[in-house]
């Protein structure tokens, strides 16, 4: 795992460039991940995102030029990580959509203080990309997958994916080193809940982690209720009457995931509780978008545009000022001051998840 470590010398002299201190916000958060999103397309439409009556072939997505170049991209990276970002990862929508991604990989995993660099896909192009992703220096990748069962996967993902090829995907990436892999399990109350513990028995034991996540009421179009949500105690419940688990420590300090082991030895799994036990206390992350938008939480109603500013002429060191001054200013803290009972009825206007990757 390619998590932050400083290591502690005894003679100053001896360091290499020293890690930038890490800049920190209203509530004292470092800044530690940057989000990136490529493109706000994807090949799959599953209703908990990108629900197809909405996301139609009439739809506009961003057209070519409103979204950030490498340059620019790179450039964003780099200020990030002056300012402590170690860890980034890349989303879209679908990521692999793009086709020269391994281009701008090579280039963020040469940056300077980037420590761990993984992917968020659907796993439907994984299988082709595998190890070109692991050649350009990509780390790792997590792939969204709700179920094993045929129809349910098919339509979690509006009709579009295929689960051989996504299995196919996982395997192709486990072989190219591209681990540890995790697996992204939306719960869905009476949707995909009873499936669970198929998918769960199918990755014990393959060194893959598979992580619950709660159905979060992310943007405005998804229809979120509560009801449809799975509070993750009730998983973890279901999961423990089959397979003993015991807890185990964050890997790295801001982890969202919760996370247990098999007490068998037979691997690691984690439960991802935003909806009912908020993790706002230690969130180190910044959302890119692929029109150059900066977000500071993933339920935000607004954030910042850095493309008027980059094309605008904005130099490395003002760059940096404006994240700097973005992220000292902030504190958001939504699902922690949200209750759950209130959020249905809430119209605040938020980001779309496919915008920003989750
Ligand atoms: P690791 O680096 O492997 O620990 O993964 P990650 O923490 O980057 O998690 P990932 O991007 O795979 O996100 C998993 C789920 O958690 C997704 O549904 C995300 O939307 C959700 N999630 C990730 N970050 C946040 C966050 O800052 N706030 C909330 N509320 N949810 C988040
Ligand atoms: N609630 C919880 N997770 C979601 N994701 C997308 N939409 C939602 C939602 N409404 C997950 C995807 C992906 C990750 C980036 O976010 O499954 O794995
Ligand atoms: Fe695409 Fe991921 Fe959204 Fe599904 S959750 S529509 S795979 S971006
Ligand atoms: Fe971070 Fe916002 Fe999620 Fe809280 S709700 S953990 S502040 S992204």
């Amino acid at each position: 795992m390619h998590n932050t470590r400083m290591t502690s010398r005894s003679d100053p002299d001896e360091l290499p460039a020293r890690r930038p201190e890490p800049v920190a916000d209203a509530l004292r958060r470092p800044l530690h991940d940057l989000r990136i999103s490529l493109l706000d397309q994807c090949n799959f439409r599953c209703p908990y995102c990108m629900p197809e009556a909405e996301f139609h072939s009439e739809y506009e997505f961003l057209k070519r030029q409103q979204r950030l170049t490498y340059d620019e991209i790179i450039r964003v990276a780099g200020g990030a990580s002056t300012l402590g970002v170690s860890k980034i990862r890349l989303t879209g929508g679908e990521p692999l959509l793009d086709k020269n991604i391994c281009q701008l990989i090579e280039r963020i995993a040469a940056l300077p203080g980037v420590e761990d660099l993984a992917l968020t896909t659907n796993g439907m192009l994984l299988a082709a990309n595998a190890e070109k992703l692991a050649a350009a220096g990509l780390h790792r990748v997590t792939v969204s997958l709700d179920s094993l069962d045929k129809n349910i996967f098919r339509g979690m993902s509006g009709g579009r994916g295929n689960l051989d090829q996504v299995l196919a995907g996982i395997m192709a990436a486990g072989d190219a080193g591209l681990g540890p892999i995790k697996i992204n399990v939306v719960v869905q109350k009476g949707v995909n809940d009873h499936t669970i513990l198929d998918l769960l028995e199918y990755f014990r034991g393959t060194g893959t982690i598979v992580r619950l996540i709660e159905f979060m009421d992310v943007g405005n179009r998804n229809g979120w209720r509560m009801d449809q949500v799975v509070p993750s105690r009730s998983s973890l419940l279901q999961v423990q009457k089959r397979w003993p688990l015991r807890a185990v420590g964050k890997s790295y300090p801001g982890e969202v995931a919760r996370r247990y082991e098999y007490v068998d030895g037979a691997g690691e799994i984690g439960f991802i509780s935003s909806v009912t036990e908020p993790f706002c206390g230690d969130c180190s992350r910044a959302r890119l978008s692929a029109d150059g938008m900066l977000y500071t939480c993933l339920f935000a109603n607004q954030g910042t545009d850095l493309r008027e500013s980059l094309r605008n002429g904005a130099d490395d060191n003002e760059l940096r000022d404006i994240l700097s001054s973005i992220w000292l200013q902030r504190a958001d803290r939504y699902s922690e001051l949200r209750s759950p009972d209130i959020a249905e009825h809430h119209v605040l206007k938020k980001v779309e998840m496919y915008r920003i990757g989750g």
